[in-house]
């Protein structure tokens, strides 16, 4: 039976209960986070806080625990679990309130840490690469609620990922309104080119700023690879040497066919192999200690 930290208070799996009118269930008015923790030491903590109070100060929510407070707890909710490979998931609801939306009464914001476990992949697709259609259903334009907010409303990757399902293939990734590739229904999308640049698409698309995306700009920057952040198309996408997604759930996943396409050769390539066993190191040797 798992500990989970609903509110200042470390309750069992069971009891952890929210109200039926928390705003975070009536409306997804709220902000979470996904965060991994490796060998008892959690990954990029400061990023991902960074990031959860980011997201919550844009949509004018007050989380009531200092960073530092919060850092504490989400620890203490690992230990409490007894983990040391964990995947973390802070969640800040606007709170209770009555059934209207209007969001500005004084609210006591609902914060909730779950410690678990999480595998999105079998090793087999992480030794072979994984199939995405690019989804119907596109990425939420940045003037309705922003991608850069990591918001409880993931229905629009709930339904790319259905499209995925439906299509036989294991992932899916976004379009902008513009038509370009952007990113996965949860994951950041890079392509190695022929001409031997890293690109990613840049945020203002619509991606999400992600920290495994910022690891993984870093490590190919340090291994000499030039990276861009440059808008491309499917087309690009379709025709280039080596693609994969990066996300903390996923880490690193190679991507060898899209809509059908090859992608290069159809196997993970080199440049992708040595970005994976990177990160994998850099995974293993940095982290907030949590024992
Ligand atoms: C829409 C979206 N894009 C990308 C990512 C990857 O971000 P990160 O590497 O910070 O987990 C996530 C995961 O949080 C996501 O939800």
């Amino acid at each position: 039976m798992g500990i989970v930290y609903v509110n200042g208070e470390f309750v069992s799996t069971e009891e952890a209960k929210v109200s039926v009118y928390d705003r975070g269930l009536l409306y997804g008015d709220g902000v979470f986070e996904g965060i991994r923790a490796y060998n008892g030491r959690v990954f990029k903590l400061d990023e991902h806080i960074d990031r959860l109070y980011e997201s919550a100060h844009s949509i004018l929510i007050d989380i009531p625990l200092t960073k530092e407070e919060f850092k504490e707890n989400l620890a203490e909710t690992i230990r409490r679990n007894q983990l040391r490979d964990s995947y973390i998931r802070p969640i800040v609801t606007r709170g209770i309130k009555g059934l209207g939306i209007d969001p500005w009464d004084a609210m006591s914001p609902t914060v909730i840490i779950i410690a678990d476990k999480i595998n999105l992949y079998s090793s087999k697709m992480y030794e072979e690469g994984i199939s995405a259609v690019c989804a119907s259903t596109i990425r939420n334009n940045p003037n309705a609620c922003n991608p850069q907010i990591k918001s409880l409303n993931y229905l629009n990757s709930a339904l790319a990922k259905f499209e995925a399902y439906l299509a036989g293939a294991d992932e899916a990734l976004f379009l902008n309104p513009q038509g370009y590739v952007v990113e996965a229904a949860v994951d950041n999308l890079f392509i190695y080119t022929k001409e031997g640049v890293l690109i990613t698409p840049p945020t203002y698309l619509g991606a999400l700023r992600g920290i495994t995306r910022d690891a993984v700009i870093a490590i190919a920057r340090d291994k000499g690879i030039p990276v861009k952040e440059e808008p491309f198309t499917r087309h690009s996408l379709y025709n280039a040497v080596e693609s994969f997604l990066t996300g903390t759930a996923a880490e690193i996943i190679p991507l060898v066919k899209v809509d059908g396409r090859v992608i290069g050769d159809g196997r993970p390539g080199k440049v992708t192999r040595d970005i994976m066993a990177a990160y994998r190191e850099l995974t293993k040797t940095s982290g907030y200690p949590v024992y």
